[in-house]
């Protein structure tokens, strides 16, 4: 049983900085990746079989990651020009069937000030390996900030991110190695501030979460559903309490045998960014599919 919004630990005793991350099944474990903002480290990654013991695997992402320029005019740069490191920020993983290679997705800044607002790629051939880092662009010459991915399952995949200084969210399809982005498919919330966009799929109804853009504090998480993820999408649903119980959405795992949905989320600490926190609670639905988010203090994921 975990705890929410305790401090978390790995099976080596070490704390976990898996924030603003993401969840991917493969090869019978749970791979978590997040934002490890320690020392020379931008992304960890965990792994477990029961979703609460988390062995520590490694840093995917660092200042000394292998870089590759596979688009062209991306920026590589792992340190900014002042030499310090530069700002990674909720890193997705998906793995590609077609190339075999593990993808991560996330938003780059340049560690100075907040303007670059860009996408960034990584790729590796293993789920815990050492990731190759891509570089960072804007998709179409757009801001991109918060940021999700999602996978069809025909292996078509979706990358979201706030554009417009988060005025709006576009969802993005990607390129068939998901290496690039290949066409925007929709423009979302205009000039609503959405930011923190989580996307689950249960079915055959989109359910995307997302948080109101008020920087490391929590506020009202609302909710929009399509039947497809192009749309039309509904307009937006408060769920959860005012703050959402002091959280904001980081991604929804969906449990491999039983099909539980949960909805994972960041407790930051804006005055002490490492002692930031997790809350994982069920996401259940009522019989009209409507998403129901609760609080538990203890949670055993199941
Ligand atoms: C939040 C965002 C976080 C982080 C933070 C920085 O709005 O969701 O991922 O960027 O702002 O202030």
């Amino acid at each position: 049983m975990l705890t929410n919004g305790a401090i978390w630990r790995d099976t080596d005793g070490n704390i976990i900085h898996a924030h603003g991350g993401h969840m991917l099944f493969a090869q019978g474990y749970y791979y978590w990746y997040g934002e490890n903002r320690t020392n020379d480290t931008y992304v960890s990654v965990y792994r477990s079989t029961d979703l609460m013991h988390w062995e520590y695997r490694g840093d995917a992402l660092t200042t000394g990651s292998k870089t590759d320029s596979y688009r062209v005019r991306t920026d590589t740069s792992l340190v900014n020009a002042r030499g310090g490191k530069i700002n990674i920020e909720r890193p997705k993983v998906l793995y590609n069937g077609k190339t075999g290679k593990y993808v991560m997705w996330m938003h780059v800044e340049n560690g100075i000030d907040y303007h670059q607002a860009a996408c960034g790629v990584a790729v590796s051939d293993t789920p815990d390996g050492a990731f190759t880092y891509l570089g960072c662009f804007n998709p179409f010459g757009e801001m991109s900030r918060d940021c999700t991915l999602f996978q069809e399952e025909d292996g078509s995949a979706y990358f979201i991110s706030a554009a417009r200084d988060n005025a709006d969210l576009v969802i993005y399809r990607l390129s068939e190695d998901y290496l690039n982005i290949d066409v925007a498919v929709q423009r979302l919330f205009q000039g609503e501030y959405r930011e923190a966009p989580a996307l689950v799929k249960r079915e055959g109804i989109y359910y995307l979460f997302t948080s109101f853009c008020t920087g490391w504090d929590p506020n009202q998480c609302r909710y929009a559903t399509a039947k497809a993820i192009e749309g039309p999408w509904s307009m937006l649903t408060d769920i959860g309490d005012a703050t959402t119980f002091d959280t904001q959405p980081a991604f929804f795992l969906t449990v491999q045998e039983s099909g539980n949905i949960y909805y994972v989320s960041d407790r930051w600490n804006g005055k002490d960014y490492h002692d930031s926190r997790y809350v994982i609670l069920p996401l259940t639905f009522d019989d009209q599919a409507r998403p129901q988010l609760s609080f538990t203090d203890r949670i055993t994921i199941v």
